[in-house]
This record gives C-alpha cells, sequence and structure tokens, in this order.
C-alpha cells in the first residue's frame, strides 16, 4: 500500500476509535496535533510518513485508558500499522516517539526525544495545549472536574503539577502557572519555537485582560 493511503486508513482508525471518547482528547485533539505537525515537519525536513503517523497515534493509549502505562498505546499502534505492512524500522521510530511523548510536569524537562520526528510530533502536542485552543481546553477540562474559574485566594503551585487537578484544589486560572505558561519553553525546533511564542503572548495578553475584567476596570 502506498504510503498516502496508510497515512488515510490510519486517520479514519484513530477518528473511529476516538469517536465516543469525552476527556481533553478528542479526536479533534488529535487531528490538530497532525495538522501542526504536517507544519512543522515540512518545514524542519522530518520523515513525514512517520511524523503523521506517530502524531495520529500519539495518544492511543488514552483510547485504551491504561493512564500511565505507555507500552500498552505502543503495541496498539504497532498492530494497526503491521496491518497495512508498515516498515518494522518506521514501526520501532513510531512506537518510540508514543512511548516517550507525555508531558509529565514542569520536574521531567530531560526529553527523551532524540530523532528530529519525535521531536516535531511533541512540540506539536505541546503546542496545542497552549495559545487561544489552550485556554479553550484549560477551561473545558476545568470545568468538566468541577473547579473554580478563579479564585484570588487560592495560590498556584508550579510544584503541584499532576496533582492539582482534584475537585477544588485548584482553579483553572492556576493551571495557567501550573502548565500553560511553562510550556512554551519546552519546544525543541525552531519552527515551533516561533509558534509558540505568538501563543504565549496570547496567553499573556488573555490573563491581563481577565484580571482586568474581574476587577471591574474593563
Ligand atoms: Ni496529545
Amino acid at each position: 500500500m502506498v504510503k498516502k493511503s496508510v497515512v488515510k486508513k490510519i486517520s479514519q482508525e484513530v477518528q473511529e476509535k476516538f469517536e465516543h471518547e469525552s476527556s481533553g482528547h478528542d479526536w479533534w485533539h488529535i487531528y490538530r496535533v497532525w495538522q501542526l505537525a504536517q507544519n512543522i515537519g515540512k518545514k524542519e525536513k522530518a520523515d513525514m510518513f512517520v511524523v503523521e503517523l506517530a502524531a495520529l497515534l500519539h495518544d492511543i493509549d488514552d483510547w485504551k485508558n491504561n493512564e500511565g502505562d505507555s507500552s500498552v498505546g505502543a503495541k496498539v499502534a504497532a498492530s494497526m500499522l503491521r496491518k497495512y505492512q508498515v516498515a518494522e524500522e518506521a514501526i520501532d521510530q513510531i512506537v518510540d516517539i508514543i512511548m516517550n511523548i507525555s508531558f509529565k510536569g514542569v520536574t521531567d524537562k530531560q526529553s527523551k526525544m532524540v530523532s528530529i520526528e519525535g521531536k516535531v510530533v511533541q512540540d506539536a502536542d505541546r503546542l496545542d495545549a497552549i495559545g487561544a485552543i489552550g485556554i479553550g481546553r484549560t477551561f473545558t477540562y476545568g470545568g468538566s472536574k468541577g473547579n473554580l474559574m478563579y479564585d484570588p485566594g487560592v495560590q498556584a503551585d508550579p510544584e503541584k503539577y499532576g496533582t492539582s487537578h482534584g475537585k477544588g484544589s485548584s482553579t483553572t486560572i492556576n493551571h495557567f502557572y501550573e502548565k500553560l505558561l511553562l510550556i512554551s519553553s519546552l519546544m525543541h525546533t525552531k519552527t515551533a519555537k516561533k509558534m509558540a511564542k505568538g501563543r504565549h503572548k496570547f496567553m499573556e495578553q488573555f490573563l491581563s485582560r481577565f484580571y482586568k475584567e474581574w476587577n471591574g476596570e474593563a
């Protein structure tokens, strides 16, 4: 099967699997990461076959709901790819990217991404967490957890990342300081760094406007 058809088949399979997923990782997150990865990957001269397939499959373990065990997602991905006779060398590269992709908080700054393809997909996944899309996703997620949008009496604590999402333990605005505003500094590629700059600036503008409106000043 030609590469273009493999990508199309896998995108259809992933879309079907995620169709009924209501968490932050719905099909449209995968779709946006796929688009971002294509844009960044072309500019960074990466192997686009590996980039596109890894972007489409990067959250496949969430579909199976195996939080914390990335090897399950890797196995699902590998068997999907083997159905279309994708070369074992490419499967190894894609599986390696899937295993290393998740953001484990500010303490996990040591990236294990070695290949340019992995860097491109990780950058794309992180870009989708910031900017206007990031703001939308964060408020949707906070609402689903029953968190307050903002409480001037609750301080943000970046060290609390990953533990601060329980009901009432933090606010959506605090999530900006605990995660979103820390992401732009984690980009690998030149292309993504530039894009992250614009998204970061937009979030800062959003926050300053938010406080002005909160205090009745705008
Ligand atoms: Ni993702």
